[in-house]
Order: C-alpha cells, then structure tokens, then sequence
C-alpha cells in the first residue's frame, strides 16, 4: 500500500476563496482588471505598514520591479545573501546588475551586518536583505549601513509574510519589500507577488513598469516595461485569504513551539532561531542536523520520506549553485554553507494536525544513532 504522504507545505482554502472564484467568472472579470486587485492590494500594504501596494504574477517578478523601479541597471551591483532562494539572485541578474554576496550570521540565518560594508563599491546601488524562512533579517544595522553610503534596500519578504522587526512588520522597513503568494506561502493566490513601499514614486515606476509601462496616452511608451500583472482570479483568493492572515501566522507559531518542545531534547538538533526582537513565521519550519545526530541530513530525509514525511533540504547557496558557482569562484560563506548542509524543512503547512507534528518529531528522533 502506498503511504499518503504529510506535504512539506500545503495551503489553506476555504468557501471563501471559493466564492470569489466565482464571483469572478460570474462577473466576467478574469485578467489583470477587477475589484479584488485593488482590494488586496490595499489590503496586504495595509497590513505590512505601506501606503502602496503594487501586485504581480509572482515573487519574483515583484523582486525584478522592485529593483527595475529603483533603477538598477547593467554595471550596478546589489548586495544579497548567499543563503537564499535563487530568485534573489536571478532577480538581480535580470537587471543586468551583479549580485555580491554576503554571509549569514548564526543567530538569525540571515545577511551578517557586519559584513556588508566590507562588499560596498563604487557600484553598489542596492542592499537586498532576505528574510529566510520567516525570521527577520537584523534591520537596522543594514538600514543605517545604507543611508550612509547612499544605497537602497529592497527586501526580499516572499517567506515572511506578518514576520516583525523589534515590533514592526516587515517588508515597510526599507525603500520597497516583495513578497510571494505562491501555494506554500502564509498568504496565497496561487502564484503571486506584491512590490509595496511608503513612496509615492517608487509606487508609480512600480505600476507603470509592470503594465507595458503604458502611459495614459494609450501606445506611447517611455521605458521598456514588463507583463508582471496579477489576475483578478488570483486576487481574489488573496483577499479571502487576509482575512485568515493573523490565524495563519498564529497557526505558524504555535506549531512552531510544539515542534520545538518536542525536539529541543534531542541531541544533534539544532532549533530555528528567534532573536530576542523578533518575531519568526516560521514560514518553514527548518532545524540543523548536526554531526552529533549520528546520520546526515540527507539521510534523515529518506529516513522520513519511508515513513511518509515530506521533507526539503535548506537553500544550498548561491555561490555553490552550479549556474552562478564560476562567477563566486574561490568566495567562502561558511555559515550559508553549514545550514544549507544542514537544514532541512519539516513539514509547516496550516493543515497540519498536533498528532501530524507528534508523529514527525518522534519520526525525527528515532532516526538518531
Ligand atoms: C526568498 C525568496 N525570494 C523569492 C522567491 C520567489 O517567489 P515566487 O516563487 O513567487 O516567484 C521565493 C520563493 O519561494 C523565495 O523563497
């Protein structure tokens, strides 16, 4: 007998969802066009402390309007984290700008601020924090780093969605954040993204690039824009789901401690962190699995899979990743590198039972030697 498997991250649908679904087929209103987009826009901004909420097709194309707005060209260059999804990075390539690469410190997962002065050029223009699995880049360091040099930050949000730094949310704390709505984030539309920002004009590039950059005179274009619309489809899963945000992010953490009250015993495992001014989503759930565990990660993972636990090993970062590998040549992140070969993301999704998580953790446990 095949085992059902427990999904890494599954989302969260409801009749309401499903109701504005139709609503939108009923009406008609199908593209990029439509109430809801207006609505979740408002919304979700409102909800991270932005006054301007631009959505898109995903969390990457929000990164590459984010930096395409700021006006992040060919020869600039962005500072990121090596420890990050790919998208970052690409994000940055598709401007034309070269991504720099900063370490993790240990305590958050996230860009050390102590290393980032040292990567700033002529040609840096931007910083672009990341807020890996839900837990808070450390802020302010980063932000004051910036406005001496004269730098934008963008940050990258897609997994972090109602995270907050020394009791802001994130995603408002810099000149723009993105996130992501793709199916396993807290918030979803099925794929998504949203660029949001506290100014005006950064709001406005934002919007003119992401429609053609259409201008109110139809078929006259300044700039090369891009198709990075949101359907009204998507927005309005979107708005249903923000009525269920605060839930979501409740239903993070308190799985999160059950988690952590289950494994935090063990030897060889290493709990996700939350700085004291922090407050970690825990978009994923992801622990270290250290030597003294007895098996490797790797191993852990087919250990859970044979039980029927979905797993996902951490990002394995960008220095290493085989596309960009010739270009860091030599450049050593040895935090980024110990937790992408350690990490590993335990099923997180808002489905999921107190017995599910009881059973993975004893899963986990029992595979130590
Ligand atoms: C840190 C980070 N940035 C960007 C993205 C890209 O988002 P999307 O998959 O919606 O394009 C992701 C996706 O998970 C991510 O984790």
């Amino acid at each position: 007998m095949r085992l059902k498997m427990i999904p890494v991250c599954e989302p969260k649908l409801g009749k309401k969802e499903l109701e504005n679904v139709i609503d939108c087929i009923k009406t008609n209103w199908i593209s990029s066009k439509g109430k809801y987009i207006t609505e979740f826009e408002e919304k979700f901004s409102r909800y991270c402390g932005a006054k301007y909420g631009i959505a898109t097709c995903n969390g990457t194309t929000a990164l590459h309007l984010a930096l395409a707005s700021l006006g992040v060209k060919t020869g600039d260059e962005v500072i990121i984290p090596s420890f990050t999804m790919i998208a970052t990075a690409n994000s940055v390539t598709y401007t034309g700008a070269k991504p720099v690469l900063v370490d993790s410190e240990p305590m958050t997962w996230n860009m050390d601020p102590i290393k980032v002065e040292d990567k700033i050029t002529k040609r840096t223009k931007a910083v672009m924090v990341v807020h890996a699995y839900g837990h808070p880049a450390d802020m302010n360091p980063i932000l004051e780093i910036a406005e001496k040099h004269d730098l934008h930050v963008i940050e990258d949000a897609a997994e972090a969605h109602g995270a907050e730094y020394k009791g802001k949310r994130v995603g408002a704390l810099g000149d723009a954040g993105c996130f992501s709505f793709y199916a396993n984030k807290i918030v979803t539309t099925g794929e998504g993204g949203m660029v949001i920002t506290n100014d005006e004009k950064i709001a406005e590039m934002a919007r003119l690039l992401r429609d053609h950059a259409f201008e109110p005179k139809r078929f006259i274009h300044r700039y090369i824009g891009f198709n990075y619309r949101m359907t009204n489809l998507q927005a309005a899963i979107g708005v249903a789901q923000m009525e269920l945000i605060d839930e979501s992010v409740e239903t993070r953490r308190r799985n999160a401690k059950l988690y952590n009250s289950l494994l935090k015993d063990t030897v060889g495992i290493t709990l996700p962190p939350e700085a004291p001014w922090a407050k970690n989503v825990y978009w994923m759930y992801t622990v270290l699995i250290e030597d003294s565990f007895g098996i490797g990660r790797d191993e852990l993972m087919k250990h859970l899979k044979e039980r029927g636990i979905d797993t996902r090993s951490a990002f394995y970062p960008i220095h290493t990743q085989p596309v960009y590998a010739k270009r860091y040549m030599g450049e050593k992140y040895p935090v980024a590198e110990e937790i992408g070969r350690k990490g590993i993301n335990l099923p997180s999704g808002n489905t999921l039972t107190k017995e599910q998580i009881e059973f993975i953790a004893n899963a986990v446990i029992s595979a130590r030697k």
